[in-house]
């Protein structure tokens, strides 16, 4: 699994540097109102996904790098009262945010902290989901592995990201925001996936439906990476 960065990889900077650096760009851009921008930016592509997981009453859902916790609503909807919604952020204002939006639903829970650190119990989820996080996490195996530890037997994580190797217009993308990422091939996504104890049971680019009065970009001709895993008995 030589291109899938885990904990042992020295190229890139210390941990608690590179997850300053992530908080600082998104502390920003929640100030500045765009994780708003975000949630409608990314909806379609999250929506596929999300859905993916088949979520039922009383499942217990999380999102990794929750943002302003728009998926957390939804699962909060679709889980009802006997179920819970988590959403983990390590911006602080990204949590601010979600827990300002979500104020008065009871099955909802928001945590500041930095992924694959969290206060959450071992196998207590039947659906993970995370969209445009996981190549800012420097331990991209390692996070795997806990998302996998966090699911029930059967459980499914469904991954989207936008920044990956076939979408050689994304390549800029670190340069362009100052952070690091990890740029992962498709068959990378899948290998690391099944390493960590998650069998693909999908992987597609979700191409977006071109908006009227736009010209076609990545989004339409390339589209976002889905990967959806189910943890092995
Ligand atoms: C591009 S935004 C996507 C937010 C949200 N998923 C959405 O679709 O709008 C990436 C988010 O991941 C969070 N993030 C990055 N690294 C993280 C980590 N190690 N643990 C938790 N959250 C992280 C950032 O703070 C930011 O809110």
């Amino acid at each position: 699994m030589s291109d899938v960065p885990s904990a042992s990889n020295g190229d890139r900077e210390p941990v608690q540097d590179a997850h300053a650096r992530v908080r600082d760009v998104f502390d920003d851009w929640a100030d500045r109102g765009r994780a708003e921008g975000m949630e409608s930016g990314h909806g379609f592509a999250a929506r596929q996904g999300f859905d993916r997981l088949e979520l039922t009453t009383g499942a217990h859902y999380l999102d990794v790098g929750c943002g302003n916790g728009y998926t957390v609503r939804w699962a909060s909807d679709v889980v009802g009262a006997e179920g819970r919604a988590v959403g983990i952020d390590l911006s602080p204002n990204m949590i601010e945010r979600a827990r300002e939006l979500s104020a008065g639903l009871p099955n909802v829970q928001f945590h500041e902290a930095a992924f694959p650190e969290h206060p959450l119990p071992r196998g207590a989820f039947a659906g993970i989901f995370s969209m445009e996080v996981l190549y800012y996490l420097p331990d991209t195996a390692g996070a795997l592995h806990e998302i996998a530890r966090l699911l029930q037997p059967g459980g499914r994580f469904a991954c989207v990201v936008d920044y990956y190797r076939e979408n050689e217009e994304s390549h800029t993308w670190p340069d362009d925001l100052g952070v690091a990422m990890n740029l992962l091939s498709m068959a990378a996504w899948r290998g690391a996936f099944e390493e960590a104890g998650l069998t693909v049971i999908e992987q597609t680019c979700l191409q977006y439906p071109l908006e009227e009065g736009k010209e076609p970009g990545w989004k339409q001709t390339q589209g976002s990476l889905l990967t959806v895993g189910e943890k092995r008995a």
